[in-house]
C-alpha cells in the first residue's frame, strides 16, 4: 500500500509569473498552523515529494499551498500545469515546529517571512489562538517587486478584523512604491523602523519573532536580532526566535 494519499487537485491560482496556489482536496491528519505537509508526483519511476506549508487554518478546506517555480525544480516545473481533477500525491502527517505552541508568551508576535513564507503567517493570523495569546501581531512580508505581495485580500480580511491588534508591513526591495519599506527585514531592524511604523516594541522583553523563508535572510535576521539581545528559542533553555527555511 502506497504511503501516500490520493488527493485531487481542486483548484490553481496564479498571481504571477512565478507564483502559484495549488487548492487540493486529501483526508490528510489532524495539523497546527504554521506546520507543513508534503505533496508530490510520481516522476519517472519515482515518487517526488516536496515540504509546503499550508496556507489554510487547520479549520479551513480545502489544502492551499503557495509556491514559486525554481529553475530547473523537478516538482515545479509540473505543478502550475496540474488542472482541476488531477490526482496528486499528498503525505498523511503534517511536520514542522514553526507552530504558537513552541511559541513562550509575549505581548507582541512578530512573524517575517519573504516570498511564499507569507503562507504559513497566514495560517496562524487565522487562528483564534493567536488573537487569545499576543497584544499585537505584525506580519511582514518581504519580496522584490510589489506583483509578489500576493494574498492582499486576506491580509485586508485580518486587518478589518483585528483592527489595531494587527500591522501588516510590506517590504518591496527592487521597487519603489510610495508604500512598502524599500530595502531589507535586518536594515530596517537596526534603524528602527519597523517600530516607528508600528508602534509595538520589538524588545527581548516584550516580543517573540518568528521568521520563515530565504534562509540568507532568516540568517541575517537572527543575527541582527541576536545583536539587540533575542536569543534563538530552545525547548530547555527558551528564547525569542523561531525559524524556518524553504531552502
Ligand atoms: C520546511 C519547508 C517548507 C517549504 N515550504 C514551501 C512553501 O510553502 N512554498 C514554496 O514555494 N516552497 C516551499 N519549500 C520548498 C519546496 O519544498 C521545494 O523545494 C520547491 O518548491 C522546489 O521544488 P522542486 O522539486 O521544483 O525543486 P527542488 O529539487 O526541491 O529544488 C531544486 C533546487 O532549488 C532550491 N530551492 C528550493 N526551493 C527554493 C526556493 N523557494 N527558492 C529558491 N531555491 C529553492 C533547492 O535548494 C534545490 O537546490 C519548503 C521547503 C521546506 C524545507
Ligand atoms: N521573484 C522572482 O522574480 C525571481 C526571479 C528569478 C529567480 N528567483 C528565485 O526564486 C527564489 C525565491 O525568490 P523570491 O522572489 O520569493 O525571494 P527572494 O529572492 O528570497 O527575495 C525575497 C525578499 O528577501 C530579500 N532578501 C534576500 N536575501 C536577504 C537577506 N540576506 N537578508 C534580508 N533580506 C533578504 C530580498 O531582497 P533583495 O531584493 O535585496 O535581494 C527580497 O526583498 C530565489 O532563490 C530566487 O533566486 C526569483
Amino acid at each position: 500500500m502506497s504511503k501516500w494519499l490520493e488527493g485531487e487537485v481542486v483548484g490553481q491560482k496564479q498571481w504571477t509569473q512565478r507564483l502559484f496556489s495549488v487548492l487540493i482536496d486529501a483526508p490528510v491528519e489532524a495539523w497546527k498552523a504554521g506546520q507543513f505537509g508534503r505533496i508530490g508526483l510520481h516522476i519517472d519511476g519515482a515518487d517526488v515529494m516536496r515540504p509546503y506549508s499550508f496556507v489554510n487554518a487547520p479549520q479551513e478546506r480545502p489544502l492551499e499551498f503557495y509556491y514559486i517555480t525554481v529553475e530547473g525544480g523537478p516538482l515545479t516545473a509540473r505543478l502550475p500545469h496540474m488542472k482541476v481533477g488531477e490526482k496528486i500525491l499528498v503525505a498523511p502527517k503534517a511536520s514542522g515546529f514553526l507552530v504558537l505552541a513552541e511559541v513562550p508568551a509575549a505581548e507582541n508576535l512578530w512573524l517575517l517571512s519573504t516570498g511564499t513564507a507569507l503562507g504559513p503567517f497566514l495560517a496562524i493570523c487565522k487562528t483564534e489562538e493567536a488573537w487569545g495569546r499576543f497584544k499585537n501581531i505584525v506580519l511582514v512580508h518581504a519580496v522584490r517587486h510589489a506583483e509578489e505581495l500576493s494574498y492582499q485580500d486576506q491580509v485586508k480580511a485580518i486587518a478589518a478584523q483585528r483592527g489595531n491588534a494587527f500591522a501588516f508591513v510590506p517590504f518591496v526591495s527592487r521597487e519603489d512604491t510610495g508604500y512598502a519599506i524599500k530595502g531589507r527585514v535586518p536594515a530596517a531592524i537596526e534603524q528602527g523602523m519597523l517600530q516607528s511604523r508600528t508602534g509595538v516594541e520589538l524588545s527581548p522583553e516584550k516580543s517573540q519573532v518568528m521568521i520563515c523563508g530565504n534562509p540568507e535572510m532568516v540568517k541575517d535576521t537572527q543575527a541582527t536580532l541576536e545583536a539587540r539581545g533575542f536569543r534563538r528559542h530552545k525547548r530547555r533553555e527558551p528564547g525569542h526566535i523561531h525559524v524556518e527555511t524553504y531552502w
